[in-house]
């Protein structure tokens, strides 16, 4: 199949991209490199027997879109290219606007114009919001707390209003919390700055870059006191992707599907797990619980399981090491190819 791949040189693209290109299809890649690098695609082709169509552009401009769709003539489109840090959300509301909803309307008119009817979106759990009941299900209600929320979420409201009619479908893949890295150590996330998230936090304490873990508050009604979460391996997650495209092909109108594992883990746990990976301590502090927290969360993927025939294949361990391997051999990123 030929498959558009938006924002592919990023953290779930890449890995997405190893695994398209192991089935045979052929990949175009549309990244501005806003927060990614062009050496992430060489690494891919390292990895891969196939290559991608490279374009260098921004998913909002409508030349770029107009010839690459012209060009390549997709015939589905998987869409990560965004914006999705949620302080800076916050920080920054018109911004994340623009480049997530205003970037998927755009993509969707360049879409019609050549009659790719099939698309795959990167939606996330945090369109929940509160939970009202665990786990969510598909069902649960909609009630973002941030402006990324509630990007992602006015996207997908759009995406299923487009795939009301004419054969179309968009699938909306629900994210938990991606870790980990691939299994070859030459792909994996690489925050710039302080990282947000507790995955790569860990990491860059693990290797010397930070003092310590601040533990965002120990008092939750939790086993252990921190916050739970669903995390899954990105392979996992990048395995998904592979599995709504031949969902797409053959089902039309629009479909949520929750990605993760089904279980949740404490920070605390998290912890233990990297540094029995590693072989290095973790120096944890706790600190006051981080604003708009909540205390545990956890997917129910059995739609997923059930109609993409998809499930999560790796654990804890694979996570932690993964995340390690990757790390420790690419301390400053993508910095060399
Ligand atoms: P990422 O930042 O690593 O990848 C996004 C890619 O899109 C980058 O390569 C970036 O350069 C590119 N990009 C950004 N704006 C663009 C634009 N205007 N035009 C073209 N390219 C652009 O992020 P990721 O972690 O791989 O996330 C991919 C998608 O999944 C995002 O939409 C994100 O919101 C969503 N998501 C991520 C997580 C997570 O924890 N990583 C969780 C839920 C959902
Ligand atoms: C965050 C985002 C969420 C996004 C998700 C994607 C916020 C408020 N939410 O959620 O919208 O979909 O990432 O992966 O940013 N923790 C620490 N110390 C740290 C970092 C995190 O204790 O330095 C704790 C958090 O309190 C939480 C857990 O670790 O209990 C996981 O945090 P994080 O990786 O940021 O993910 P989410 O909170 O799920």
């Amino acid at each position: 199949m030929r498959v558009l791949v938006t924002g592919g040189a990023g953290y779930i693209g890449s890995h997405t991209l190893v695994e398209l290109l192991a089935l045979g299809h052929d990949v175009c890649v549309l990244d501005d490199f806003s927060n990614s690098s062009p050496v992430v695609i060489d690494r891919v082709h390292d990895l891969s027997n196939g290559r991608v169509i490279l374009v260098e552009g921004d998913v909002r401009n409508d030349d770029t879109l107009k010839a690459l769709m012209q060009d390549f003539r997709p015939e589905a489109v998987i869409h990560f290219a965004g914006l999705k840090a949620v302080g800076e959300s916050m920080a920054r509301p018109i911004s994340y606007y623009d480049v997530n909803v205003n970037g998927t309307l755009r993509l969707l008119r360049a879409m019609d114009k050549v009659g790719c009817k099939k698309i795959i979106f990167s939606s996330s759990a945090t369109v929940y919001g509160e939970p009202q009941y665990l786990p969510y299900d598909e069902a649960h209600p909609l009630n973002p707390t941030s402006v990324y929320g509630r990007t992602k979420m006015m996207s997908e409201q759009i995406l299923a209003d487009w795939a009301g009619s004419d054969g179309r479908a968009a699938i909306l893949l629900r994210y938990f919390n991606p870790v980990g890295a691939h299994a070859s150590a030459r792909l994996g996330e690489h925050p710039d700055g302080p990282p947000n998230n507790l995955m790569p936090f860990i990491a860059q304490v693990a290797i010397g870059k930070r003092a310590r873990l601040a533990v965002f508050g120990d008092d939750y009604d939790t086993p252990d006191g921190t916050g739970k979460r669903d995390y899954i391996h990105v392979v996992d997650l990048a395995r998904a992707h592979v599995s709504a495209l031949d969902y797409a092909v053959e089902n039309n109108g629009s479909q949520a599907f929750n990605i993760g594992t089904g279980a949740s883990l404490s920070v605390r746990e998290m912890v233990a797990a990297f540094e029995a990976a590693s072989g290095k301590t973790i120096p944890c502090e706790v600190t006051k619980r981080r604003e708009g927290d909540i205390a545990s969360m956890q997917a129910d993927p059995s739609l997923a399981n059930e109609k993409l025939g998809w499930t999560a294949t790796h654990d804890l361990n694979d996570m932690a090491q993964s995340a390690w391997a990757w790390q420790s051999a690419n301390p400053d990123g993508y910095s060399k190819s």
